[in-house]
């Protein structure tokens, strides 16, 4: 009795435990101010939550980042080279920059995502040859060779609480000498977001004076990469070495 009892409290907490994390996740979607107070695991899972419904959710803002990213590449390489070369598409999600990315010509394109359901969209669709389920940050992923993409690509990755500045050090690893990391950032979350304000815009500066890459940058108009974002800009790196440590 007393057991039963003690079971049906635990139940009843774990549940509203539970809801207000469901709940939290919900909000914190597009609401960057929750977002700051959510962990890299909790982005994650809040991304685990909505992964069924999330183009739905993002084509309902107009989402065309995965446009962007895909239409740039396919202008910056030839036709004929794109079935030769390794691209990383980091904060890969369902699967929609890699879609467009095939559409292109691209045929060996891998994605890497610490959200599993998200992951498992794209993979119903047969998207990527490669599906790493995992953060990237500053850590070394041992699952991946050095110099082993000749592009990495993110689209809508790079926003409050997703993909840190230190992930560069791994990108940097990770792409072949003469390689390109190819991203997109709306400039309000640059204001907005402490990781982008003040650490993206100077990293960029500062290894670009170093020698480790050039950078190649776009202006996007309001609208070009949703209908809430506003203006942004596309970068691509051009990186040189094969490691920098920072
Ligand atoms: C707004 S979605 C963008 C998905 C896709 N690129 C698109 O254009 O629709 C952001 C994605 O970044 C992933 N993400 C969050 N933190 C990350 C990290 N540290 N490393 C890689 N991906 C991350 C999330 O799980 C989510 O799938």
């Amino acid at each position: 009795m007393v057991k039963c009892m003690l079971t049906q409290i635990w139940r009843q907490k774990y549940y509203a435990l539970y809801k207000d994390m469901a709940g939290r996740h919900t909000q914190a979607r597009f609401n960057f101010i929750l977002r700051k107070k959510l962990t890299p695991r909790d982005i994650a899972d809040m991304f685990n939550d909505f992964a069924e419904d999330y183009e739905q959710v993002y084509f309902n803002i107009g989402w065309r980042p995965y446009e962007v990213v895909g239409d740039f590449m396919a202008k910056i390489i030839p036709e004929e080279n794109r079935s030769k070369l390794k691209v990383l598409d980091v904060g890969a999600g369902t699967g929609l920059l890699g879609n467009k990315l095939k559409n292109h010509g691209f045929t060996h394109v891998d994605g890497l995502d610490p959200a599993k359901n998200m992951l498992n969209v794209a993979k119903r669709r047969n998207i990527y040859q490669r599906y790493i389920c995992a953060f990237i940050n500053k850590d070394r992923n041992n699952a991946i060779e050095t110099d082993y993409y000749d592009y990495i690509v993110a689209s809508g990755a790079f926003n409050e609480g997703l993909i840190p500045c230190g992930a560069f050090q791994e990108m940097i690893r990770i792409v072949k000498p003469g390689g390109r990391i190819t991203f997109t950032v709306p400039t309000k979350y640059i204001n907005i977001s402490d990781n982008l304000r003040d650490q993206l815009l100077p990293l960029i500066d500062q290894l670009a004076q170093e020698g480790v890459w050039e950078v190649t940058s776009v202006a996007l108009e309001d609208g070009e990469l949703s209908s809430t974002d506003g203006p942004g800009t596309l970068f691509s790196l051009k990186v040189f070495v094969s490691e920098k440590t920072f």
